[in-house]
């Protein structure tokens, strides 16, 4: 029998929970107010709503940003004394939330806390003007978080208790437009359970599997296997490092998130050579660019593309191919002083997977960027 392509391999997944997408993902940060800044002038996102004292709410600031369909949010303590100061202490600024938008979040809830998921927020409904957004949530990986979020009957901008953030400060987008997949990284011997919990609990499947042959260089190596509910609209791809000669970047993440969580969200873009442009002219710190043989070689490995190849190596563009198609990929530096949370930035061209034949150039690249910061 031949093998099933990707596309085929998600629609055997389970239906009792469906998500019609990433609602939004966010982050506990030092100070909300300047990381907002740099999603705004780095990367292009739109002032949407706030929340935080003057809307009622005492122990919290947060700021939710859009481009495209990407909605995040940066929230920040006002006192020592929460969930949220403890979280940033151990973490770092960091993904807390990765919330998906579902018909019914009461029965998300149900559903997966029946099948097993460790309860975080039970159901509620909260109203305003605008009508109302249920939600609830359960605990992935980590400290980290799926919230179910339910927004049929709800037309404001973002949910009750949030008001319209405007702002004179408005920086043009980047093209950005949705959220593609986002990668979470396990300890020791802990990919497998992970991804049984996908299984098991959200009804997921596993579309793809690397083991530590496929993904690895001179120095070290990762295990990774790829999560995604049946309509493909949720990806997560989840990393476990393996032995090597020396620290993998999964263990130097665990190490500085001192923890599991997430590693990187991917954003899609349909012009990559243009966004990435915008996101180097702004300031977003890029990994370095593969060695030109990595180019010299490319049209053996993924055959005709339709883009030029000067800009794709000047900006340091990776390329990777599939049965269904190709894509284009780059990955942002970390975002903060901790080496954790990164950004890649994907155009899609058919391809369903997540650029293995790059796994190699990149992995190099990261542990050049390791090697200075001396935890290879
Ligand atoms: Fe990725």
């Amino acid at each position: 029998m031949q093998a099933l392509t990707v596309s085929e391999k998600m629609k055997t997944a389970q239906d009792f929970l469906p998500i019609n997408g990433t609602d939004h993902i966010e982050f506990y940060v030092g100070n909300a107010k300047q990381a907002a800044h740099y999603y705004k002038t780095a990367f292009g996102f739109q002032s949407l709503a706030y929340a935080g004292p003057e809307t009622g709410v005492r122990d919290r600031a947060s700021y939710v940003l859009q481009q495209g369909k990407i909605r995040l949010v940066l929230t920040s303590p006002l006192h020592s004394n929460s969930a949220i100061s403890d979280h940033i202490r151990l973490h770092g600024d960091g993904v807390k939330i990765l919330a998906l938008w579902v018909d019914d979040a009461y029965k998300a809830y149900e559903e997966t806390v029946k099948r097993g998921a460790k309860p975080y927020l039970e159901p509620q409904t909260l109203t305003d003007s605008y009508g109302e957004v249920r939600k609830s949530g359960i605990y992935t990986y980590g400290e980290t978080v799926h919230l179910f979020i339910e927004r049929k009957d709800y037309n404001g901008l973002f949910m009750p208790g949030y008001r319209e953030w405007k702002s004179n400060y408005n920086p043009t987008d980047t093209g950005l437009l949705y959220v593609d997949h986002c990668v979470g990284n396990v300890g020791w011997n802990r990919m497998n359970p992970t991804m049984k919990w996908y299984e098991d609990v959200m009804g997921f499947v596993n579309i793809l599997s690397f083991d530590d042959k496929q993904i690895n260089t001179e120095y070290s190596a990762l295990m990774s296997k790829v999560m995604s509910n049946g309509n493909g609209y949720v990806k997560f791809p989840i990393n476990e490092p393996a032995e090597g000669k020396k620290k993998s970047q999964i263990e130097e993440y665990l190490e500085f998130y001192e923890g599991e969580g997430v590693q990187h969200i991917a954003v899609a873009t349909n012009d990559i050579v243009n966004t990435v442009k915008q996101l180097k002219t702004r300031g977003v710190e890029f990994l370095d660019a593969p060695p030109n043989a990595y180019y010299e070689d490319l049209p053996n490995r993924v055959g005709k593309i339709d883009e030029d190849m000067a800009p794709l190596q000047e900006l340091g563009i990776l390329v990777d191919c599939d049965e269904e198609g190709y894509l284009l990929q780059l990955f942002t530096k970390p975002v903060e002083d901790r080496p954790t949370l990164f950004f890649e930035i994907i155009q899609r061209k058919g391809a369903q997977s997540f650029g293995a034949g790059n796994f190699k150039a990149l992995f190099e690249s990261i542990e050049r960027e390791q090697e200075k910061r001396g935890n290879l």
